[in-house]
């Protein structure tokens, strides 16, 4: 049996809490051999509920489940954690960008991040899911300066598996059939999803769709604008999917990508495609199952050229509007 390894999410009260929680504990994420201790990180005063969460997982009696820890304290959360999954924060109402949400959340990453960086295990990784995700990773990767960078991410496989679906739907195949979609920059409104290198059963789409008014019009804004979509249909912003979305992050991460195949992150910019190097920007990314990398060489049009800069310059104005909690 292989030693458990130690799993931290914060707001694991929440809404993608409740949903991701069982999916870590029955193996989902780690593996169906892997034992999982989970270190659950609440504010005070979501302790009660989380005392009931912790209850249910109990009862689950998961058999790879070997601890469950549930604390305010960000330094006993995240001792000895191997992952660290930050979802805890507050989600946006309808008729707000996410970005309006950085003077609520963003100082919750400073402490995070300092905390993450003085009690983790050294191997530690980690992927933000509280909004605005990109920019409250930045916050967090610079007030943990001690882990390396290429350790911090920010979740935009939600908008990868959307951009899927809507690309499936219009050429009447399954999701299955879409492949090498890439979220280009920041998860928000300017989120470019890149139709023009992504495939359907291996043809490019732009073969398979030949509507191309509908890919640079209707389905870019789809997937841009699918979270306000669905905060407007159930008055709670997605919960099931983003925690789907954080397994297929993990597993992206920690599983060899299929043969030709790419996935979306947000992740420390080293400068591709000329990107600012320490934004974190959503690039196409592989990984061998121990290394992730940026595919490189993907060839970008005009139009894609002029998406990726529209997102990559919302990502500066939004590290503009933290300067204060970045340490220099
Ligand atoms: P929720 O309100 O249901 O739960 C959030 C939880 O976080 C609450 O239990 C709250 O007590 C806790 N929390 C708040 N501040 C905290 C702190 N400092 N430390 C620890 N816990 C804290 O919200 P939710 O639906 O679970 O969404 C959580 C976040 O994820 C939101 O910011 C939302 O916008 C974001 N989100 C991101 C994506 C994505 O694709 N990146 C997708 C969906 C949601
Ligand atoms: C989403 O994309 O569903 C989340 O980021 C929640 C939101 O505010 O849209």
């Amino acid at each position: 049996m292989k030693a458990p390894i130690k799993v931290a999410v914060t707001g694991a009260a929440g809404q993608i809490g409740y949903s991701l929680l069982p999916r870590i504990a029955s193996g989902s994420v780690f593996g169906p051999d892997q034992p999982v201790e989970l270190r659950l990180i609440e504010i005070p005063n979501a302790l009660k509920p989380l005392e009931g969460v912790v209850m249910e997982l109990n009862d689950c009696s998961f058999p790879l489940l070997s601890n469950i820890v549930a604390t305010a304290d960000l330094d006993e959360g995240f001792s000895g954690a191997n992952w660290a999954l930050l979802v805890g924060s507050v989600p946006r109402k309808a008729g707000m960008e996410r970005k309006d949400l950085l003077g609520i959340n963003g100082k919750i990453f400073i402490s995070q991040g300092a905390a993450i960086a003085k009690n983790a295990a050294s191997d530690v990784r980690v992927v933000v899911v509280g909004n605005p995700c990109n920019t409250n990773c930045l916050i967090a990767m610079n007030n943990g300066r001690d882990v390396p960078s290429d350790r911090w991410f920010a979740m935009t496989r939600l908008d990868e598996n959307r951009a899927k679906s809507q690309l499936a739907t219009k050429a009447g195949v399954h999701s299955t059939a879409v492949s090498n979609v890439a979220i280009w920059g920041n998860h928000s409104s300017t989120l470019y999803p890149d139709f023009e290198n992504a495939k359907i059963n291996g043809k490019p789409v732009t073969s398979v769709i030949t509507d191309t008014q509908w890919l640079e019009n209707d389905f870019i804004k789809s997937v841009q604008l699918r979270g306000a979509a669905i905060i407007e249909a159930r008055g709670l912003s997605s919960a099931k999917s983003a925690a789907h979305g954080v397994v297929d992050t993990v597993r992206s991460i920690i599983e060899p990508t299929a043969a030709g195949d790419f996935h979306s992150v947000a992740l420390c910019s080293d400068g591709s495609y000329g990107i600012e190097a320490g934004l974190i920007t959503s690039f196409p990314v592989r990984s061998n199952g121990s290394k992730l990398e940026i595919v490189q060489g993907l060839p970008l049009s005009d139009f894609s050229k002029g998406k990726i800069e529209a997102t990559v310059n919302e990502l500066k104005q939004e590290r503009e509007m933290v300067k204060e909690l970045i340490p220099a």
